[in-house]
């Protein structure tokens, strides 16, 4: 219990506890921006005190994403809807991190209940 609650560093970057939300893709993107939807998930995270909280596995490309609803970050104005995510969760205490990603031959496939 009591590592659980301790600090950790790694490099520059403390960590006030050792709680880390895992990626979890949400499929609700659309065109790989953030909405409203990826706020509330991720900031909830960060009020619920984790002390890493991750962006789902984000696409680096179009063609790249797991499905079609993923996040992407293949262009800049992908980054408007990122940013306040990233800023509420270290204004929470909370560390803000994402899962770059890119499918391979798995990519590019329908939100898993389309089929
Ligand atoms: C809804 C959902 C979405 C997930 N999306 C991702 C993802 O984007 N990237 C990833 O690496 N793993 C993803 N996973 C796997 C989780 O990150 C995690 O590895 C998995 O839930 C096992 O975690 P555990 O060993 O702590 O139980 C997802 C899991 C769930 C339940």
């Amino acid at each position: 219990m009591a590592v659980l609650f301790s600090p950790f560093t790694l490099r520059d970057v403390t960590f006030k506890n050792r709680i880390a939300l895992s990626p979890m893709s949400q499929y609700r993107a659309v065109d790989g921006h953030a909405n409203d939807w990826h706020r509330v998930h991720l900031g909830r995270f960060a009020l619920g005190g984790a002390g890493l909280v991750y962006v789902e596995a984000t696409g680096v490309e179009a063609v790249g994403r797991r499905t079609h609803g993923d996040l992407g970050l293949w262009t800049d104005a992908q980054i408007e809807g990122l940013r306040p995510i990233a800023d509420f969760i270290s204004r929470e205490g909370s560390v803000p991190g994402i899962q770059l990603g890119h499918a391979g031959r798995k990519a590019s496939e329908h939100r898993p209940w389309h089929g």
